[in-house]
């Protein structure tokens, strides 16, 4: 076998805290995280001549090494002792970019997924996780992806009961939002609201989907820019067609909201469609098995 496809998908903060800033300047997080069907596609062809380069139908991101995927090959390939081997690395694109979705992230965690299988390498999901850490903080959950908590940077996960079937409706503004900026806000923020992570973890192990929509909350949704003011619109708008919740995810733009009736789901997103061109319907994906 020379060649395999995976999917990438994409992943939501059903909330986000930010629990403290550590010394080298990084961030301590508590997280609810979860993948939803919203995905990229990669393709992955072995080479055996140790190159490693992409190539995407968004023409504007890079295929070299500022691209995470790249960066993941090489990662595997280097810690496998495998240094004759390279790979073409299709990318077909559906997650917006930075819009707080894990997009890169995922095509990273992808990436080692794949390999992992098309060299029958055996390694653990745990053992991929901790490949991943090195490469960015949301690769750990993008490649088991499910339901989790997650802390320390994002690596440190534990799986948590799966959120209910629903319909998820998610919308990304034309805008976007520099993190380490966003982070930076954090830092100076005096005091704010905080989400009741452990209150949404009970509900999630009760399977109250309206208790734990109700409990999602993002704390960089307190240090947004004022304007443009898209992401409160969104919120609005989404509760206004009667999601049960609704939140930015990561460092945004992206904003999305948690329905239990698909019709309503439906004209949300019908609505969204009239004033926003990148929105999309979505359903919770269940934790990958290797
Ligand atoms: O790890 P990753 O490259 O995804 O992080 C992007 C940026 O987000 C970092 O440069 C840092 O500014 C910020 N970050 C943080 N604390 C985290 C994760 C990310 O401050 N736990």
């Amino acid at each position: 076998m020379r060649e395999i496809t995976e999917r990438a998908f994409a992943k939501l903060n059903l909330s986000l805290d930010v629990v403290s800033r550590l010394p080298d300047g990084y961030h301590e997080l508590r997280m609810v995280m979860q993948s939803v069907t919203l995905c990229d596609e990669i393709t992955i062809t072995l080479r055996e001549d140790g190159v490693v380069r992409t190539a995407s139908d968004l023409r504007y991101l890079p295929s070299d090494d500022r691209n995470i995927a790249v960066r993941a090959a090489k990662a595997f390939f280097a810690k496998m002792e495998l240094p004759g081997l390279g790979a073409d690395i299709a990318i077909t694109k559906r997650i917006p970019v930075c819009s707080g979705m894990g997009g890169g992230s995922s095509d990273g965690a992808a990436v080692l997924r794949a390999l992992n299988k098309l060299l029958d390498c055996g390694l653990s999901l745990g053992e991929l996780e901790k490949m991943g850490a090195d490469l960015g903080s949301d690769i750990p959950f993008c490649v088991g992806g499910g339901t989790a908590l997650a802390g320390g940077r994002g690596e440190i996960l534990t799986d948590v009961t799966a959120l209910p079937p629903c319909h998820i409706v998610i919308c990304k503004p034309a805008f976007s939002i520099s993190t380490p900026e966003l982070f930076g806000k954090i830092d100076s923020r005096n005091q704010g609201y905080r989400p009741d992570t452990l209150g949404m973890l009970c509900c999630l192990e009760e399977r109250d989907l309206k208790g734990a929509a109700r409990r999602m909350y993002n704390v960089f949704e307190d240090v947004l820019p004022q304007k443009p003011d898209d992401v409160p619109k969104i919120k609005s708008l989404l509760l206004g067609f009667g999601a049960l919740g609704a939140a930015m995810t990561g460092t945004g733009s992206a904003v999305f909201g948690i329905f239990d009736s698909a019709e309503k789901a439906a004209s949300a997103k019908s609505e969204l469609d009239t004033r926003y061109a990148e929105v999309f319907s979505a359903q919770p994906v269940k934790k990958i098995e290797i």
